[in-house]
């Protein structure tokens, strides 16, 4: 074996951010020292910048419980160091070692069934285990003194995907931990009974050390305790990365973050609530190919990523080249598409390109996972598409700190997630995210960039503001919604928005409770449809799933349904409000419906498409700007199989060439333009107003 010899780190300025990052996760435990020097070679041909390593790494770190043992890791941080690649060092403590749990079976997560979850995966651990808390912070000193002032550290990682597996336990001690939450959100007991609403089903509670989470039960849970139970565990992973990260920061002066799970199958976490606890937002991000055209998810987790950032640039912390390993059928990627879903994220906001992983495991259950340097080796196309996508990457380097120009936003709240998928709803047809998802396609679809952002922001900015299936929603933030209408923007509510405060409990008087006034209407009984049964407006549009028996009494029918059990009934209104307009639909129209409709809304309020001389793309074209102190950068990003011609001038970036009027978009090709940046139009500026 050759030994790798420490060498001294370079001045911490060489490892300042410069343009984009690429990066990967790194796991060299998993190989021979041989394979280190082969990987930091390959790693400078491909042009990585900045590499995770001891993301999975407290087995090696602490074989013993009074044992450390850096002399690995150290070598891995002098040798990426040497070769000027940066480090954002995982604190290690996603996964306990073996011997911790051993000793210390307590700290496994319990299912809501009861039975507990064995070692043998990864994150086997209680969010709310002290004891747990006190060895992993007890490793996060000792990584944080050993390298928190060495200048090759750019960021930390703690642990990893917090809440991935184990967000939601069960066990007498997270029982504990939910009461003491409980206690302090609600004070008295009698203040959580009526919140709860106890009184339902014999449920009233007497003493504090009645209350459990919510297990398995014979009928369905008492809901306010299953909402109250997200919350509590959203905020108990929070704190436990918060102990991690604190603890970072009183040792080291370089930057804190953890890699968020913006993604379609997992919820489990509030990252609005999350965001300002790390120092720069990091989101991982994969295909699921369970969808239907995943890419539109993926720009829908991007524009959510930004929004948790408050607009500013983010991470991609984790992407893959190719294949996942955890779906049904892991799907290859096509050629080209992992730049184009590389673009997508950069147009979106991420600052940073990072893969989960370097190099394809040849053991684990990761083996088949995809990877920057596959089982195959340099001789493939993933190889070559990496080297392309870091030429790609040098190229437009200049958009790093740009920020995404946007006039449409959507309002998305994780409570109000939780709260609309609970049991015993009108209709199981109607999920949250299904819906959020539906609006965020028509959107795409018509090439509309929107940023997506937490109830309560503010709204003013924006010409559109739509509100999907926002089933919970605050006095607070219903008003905030009401008053960008009321301020000159076009609200649009959809159905099951409104309907219940914070305690789930409904507010009474007619649906939708928190916006009857806004849209001037009542809806007096909700008329879920049978599954495959469709209905019609006088429109020309058709829905499903949902209709509802609504009553207007200051606001305009736009459209009627022309059949179905509401027969003549209103489904989509309008009504003026201030200076501006607030718009409902009741119903759940299929996507080019909606997408119609939406367009309909988006001309009148006058929204700038993306792209220049009207091009807003669509269509499977992508077009998101950029914006940067002097230069525009218009993303276009080919999706079909037909090339495309973009009306745009400017310099295109990836090729170098300059652009006089079109700019053709190969079939599966990417092309980013830089133009000057127009000046920002004056106030009195009818376009504005
Ligand atoms: C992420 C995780 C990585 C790896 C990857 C595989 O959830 O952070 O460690 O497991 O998925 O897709």
């Amino acid at each position: 074996m050759t030994a790798v010899q420490p060498v001294p780190v370079r001045d911490r300025s060489a490892f300042a951010p410069a343009g984009l990052d690429l990066g990967c996760d790194y796991n060299p435990e998993q190989w021979p020292r041989e394979t280190w020097l082969d990987d930091v070679r390959l790693m400078r041909e491909a042009g990585i910048t900045l590499v995770a390593v001891n993301i999975f790494g407290w087995a090696r770190l602490q074989p013993r419980p009074d044992v450390f043992d850096f002399s690995e890791l150290d070598e891995i941080v002098a040798l990426l160091a040497a070769n000027g690649i940066a480090i954002n060092l995982g604190t290690g403590t996603s996964s306990p070692p073996p011997w911790l749990t051993r000793r210390h079976p307590e700290i496994l997560p319990v299912v809501a069934d009861g039975t507990t979850r064995w070692p043998g995966g990864r994150q086997a651990w209680c969010p709310s285990s002290p004891v747990f808390r006190r060895y992993a912070l007890a490793l996060t000193a000792a990584v944080g003194e050993r390298y928190g002032e060495n200048p090759a550290i750019r960021i930390w990682h703690v642990s990893n995907e917090l809440g991935c597996h184990n967000a939601l336990c069960y066990c007498d001690v997270s029982a504990a931990a939910f009461r003491r939450w409980l206690e302090a959100r609600y004070g008295t007991i009698e203040a959580l009974n009526r919140a709860w609403g106890t009184a339902f089903w014999s449920q009233h509670y007497s003493e504090w050390d009645d209350i459990l989470p919510p297990r398995l039960t014979l009928s369905t849970t008492n809901p306010t305790q299953s909402l109250d139970f997200a919350r509590f565990s959203s905020d108990e992973v929070l704190a436990h990365y918060r102990a991690e990260a604190d603890l970072l920061r009183s040792l080291s002066s370089a930057p804190v973050t953890t890699n968020f799970m913006v993604t379609a199958h997992i919820r489990t976490q509030d990252y609005f609530a999350w965001a300002p606890h790390v120092d720069v937002v990091a989101n991982d991000h994969y295909l699921d190919h369970r969808l239907d055209r995943p890419h539109e998810e993926l720009a829908f987790a991007a524009d959510l990523t930004r929004g948790i950032a408050g607009g500013r640039p983010w991470m991609l912390m984790e992407q893959s080249t190719g294949a996942v390993n955890w779906q049904p059928r892991n799907l290859a990627k096509a050629p080209g598409e992992m730049l184009r879903n590389t673009a997508s994220h950069l147009a979106r906001g991420a600052d940073s390109i990072c893969f989960f992983q370097w190099r394809a495991s040849a053991q684990g259950s990761e083996k088949f996972h995809s990877a920057m340097l596959p089982h195959a080796g340099t001789d493939s196309t993933t190889w070559r598409e990496v080297l392309e996508l870091n030429r790609i990457l040098r190229a437009v380097g200049e958009v790093a700190g740009s920020t995404v120009v946007a006039e449409v936003a959507i309002v998305f709240g994780w409570e109000a997630w939780w709260a609309c998928d609970l049991d015993s709803r009108p209709s199981t047809d109607i999920r949250y995210l299904d819906q959020v998802h539906r609006v965020y396609r028509a959107l795409w679809a018509s090439g509309i960039t929107v940023d997506i952002v937490a109830p309560g922001s503010d709204l003013g900015d924006y010409r559109v503001v739509i509100v999907p299936c926002l089933y919970l929603v605050s006095d607070a933030d219903a008003a905030s919604i009401a008053g960008a209408a009321e301020s000159g923007a076009h609200v649009v509510i959809t159905f099951f928005s409104g309907i219940v405060d914070e305690d789930d409990s409904v507010r009474l008087g007619g649906y939708p409770g928190a916006f009857r006034d806004l849209l001037g209407l009542r809806t007096e009984e909700f008329f879920p449809l049978p599954d495959g049964l469709s209905v019609s407006l006088d429109d020309g549009a058709t829905a499903a799933r949902w209709t509802e028996k609504t009553e207007v009494f200051d606001a305009q029918t736009v459209a009627s349904y022309v059949d179905g059990p509401l027969d003549g009934s209103p489904a989509i209104t309008r009504r003026e409000v201030g200076d501006g307009v607030s718009w409902y639909l009741g119903t759940d129209l299929d996507v080019p419906s909606l997408r119609r409709f939406l367009d309909g809304v988006l001309s009148e309020a006058g929204v700038l498409p993306a792209g220049d001389d009207g091009e807003r793309g669509g269509d499977g074209l992508e077009i998101v700007r950029r914006r940067s102190s002097d230069s525009d950068y218009l993303f276009c990003i080919n999706h079909t199989d037909e090339e495309h011609s973009v009306p745009c001038s400017g310099i295109e970036l990836t090729t170098g060439a300059s652009v006089d009027g079109r700019m053709p978009v190969p079939a599966g090709a990417v092309r980013i333009l830089r133009s000057a940046r127009p000046p920002d139009p004056a106030p009195s500026d009818p376009a504005r107003a």
